[in-house]
């Protein structure tokens, strides 16, 4: 979505998407023991793992907080054009509420890595400001199916898949 760009879709329907990164601030990053395979296999983590904790956390939110200053920016574009409804895709949940595991919320380990506060603090900014547009927002990255409602205009749904099962969640009909 990045390299796209906005999109506009039927209805006065506007799509758009940020990768999003984990960024930290939710649960309890100083005394987690998880490590996420993503701090392995993400060249970028990888290389601030060899350092140490504290330097994963910044890199994780360095690469966090660009993605959100990005999709603030598309938002803000996006809201100016008074779409009915605006659909943003993203990969990490952006509240706690939305990080679910077998049917309850993720703990205090593991929220750290499952969660992108900044992601939500820029959507809840951008509805709060924009009542009259209806924010619905599709993320992943848990694999556990989630909806959480944090304002009247915006939703959060996080889709529930198996590695190399992928499933169709829902169908938007706009
Ligand atoms: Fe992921």
């Amino acid at each position: 979505m990045p390299a796209s760009g906005l999109q506009t879709l039927h209805n006065d329907t506007i799509l758009l998407g940020q990768d999003g990164w984990a960024d930290g601030r939710l649960g309890d990053y100083q005394n987690s023991r998880v490590s996420l395979n993503d701090s392995c296999l993400i060249f970028d983590l990888f290389q601030a793992k060899i350092l140490g904790k504290l330097q994963v956390l910044e890199k994780m939110q360095e690469l966090a907080d660009f993605d959100a200053s990005q999709l603030e920016n598309d938002l803000i574009l996006a809201a100016k054009k008074k779409p009915k409804k605006v659909i943003v895709l993203t990969h990490v949940p952006p509240f706690a509420e939305a990080c679910m595991h077998k049917g309850v919320m993720s703990d205090q380990n593991w929220l750290p890595y499952f969660s992108s506060k900044v992601m939500g603090d820029v959507l809840s900014k951008v509805a709060t400001k924009n009542p009259s547009i209806e924010f619905l927002v599709l993320c992943g990255h848990t694999h556990s199916k989630a909806e959480y409602k944090p304002l009247d205009n915006l939703v959060v749904r996080a889709g529930n898949v198996e590695y190399s099962k992928p499933e169709v969640q829902q169908l938007i009909v706009l």
